[in-house]
């Protein structure tokens, strides 16, 4: 963790959820009590139809919802497309952009990624920019300097340590049980910090929270999250039990 930087636990929801499963998102700010309040934020990002409902049920609970992802586009003929004043006017507070899997099965480039990123901020959401090296890629010693490239193409200039957030998500760590050594993180993230330091500048760097994502499980939470420079978890599978994201949360605390 770093001291200065209050954390942030995020769940990305994913494809998965019915209204039915609301129920996770009450159980998680039920269980949000005084003590987690005091030390760490909470926030859901539902599928975008329960993306209204979520943040209505949670209001008064101090939990932020978010989009997993946003059109470039401010509004138009863009079918089935959804604008990230769309997400805002829903009540979300943040917007995951770049995510492994929209890189991947929907070819998103670094220049997209960016432009999702600007679109969120002029929606007044912070974006949350997913990056992070394939097994191949960390396998060939390139791992930071792919991480690198993708911050340099990924990121907007000119914003500040409160509207942005950066999710460091090794591919081969997601939905698969694996997770990369503590040293491993501490190394990437203390790279990270250095990258966006070129790009945003020292002060505007020194306040970004950097997520780490990829099988973050209540067993393996606590070591993860004490790791230099690792200010909260961004949740996949986990965060569909209100017990699991809120031993997450805890764990961060
Ligand atoms: P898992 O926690 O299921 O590995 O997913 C991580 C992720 O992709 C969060 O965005």
């Amino acid at each position: 963790m770093t001291r200065s930087i209050r954390p942030l636990v995020a769940g990305n929801w994913k494809m998965n959820g019915l209204k039915a499963d609301l129920g996770i998102a009450a159980a998680v700010a039920q269980g949000y009590g005084a003590g987690l309040k005091a030390a760490v934020d909470l926030a859901i990002c539902p599928p975008a139809t329960l993306l209204f409902t979520a943040s209505a049920a949670l209001i008064g609970s101090r939990i932020a919802t978010g989009g997993q992802d946003c059109s470039v586009q401010p509004s138009g003929a863009f079918t089935g497309e959804i604008s990230a004043a769309m997400l805002a006017d829903a009540g979300a507070t943040f917007c995951i952009v770049g995510h492994s899997e929209r890189r991947t099965l929907h070819g998103e480039t670094d220049a997209t990624v960016k432009a999702k990123a600007v679109a969120a901020r002029k929606a007044l959401l912070v974006p949350i920019v997913c990056v992070g090296e394939t097994r191949e890629e960390r396998e060939a010693g390139e791992a930071l300097s792919v991480v690198r490239r993708q911050l340099e193409g990924s990121v907007p200039e000119g914003l500040d340590g409160a509207s942005l957030v950066i999710a460091y998500e090794p591919v081969w760590a997601i939905g698969t049980g694996l997770t990369p050594t503590a040293a491993d993180v501490a190394e990437m993230h203390a790279s990270i910090r250095a990258d966006l330091g070129r790009i945003l500048g020292e002060a505007a760097a020194a306040g970004v929270r950097l997520l780490y994502g990829g099988s973050v499980k209540p067993s393996n939470a606590a070591e993860l999250m004490n790791v230099p420079h690792v200010d909260g978890a961004l949740v996949g599978g986990a965060s569909l039990k209100a017990e699991d994201f809120l031993a997450i949360a805890q764990a961060c605390a």
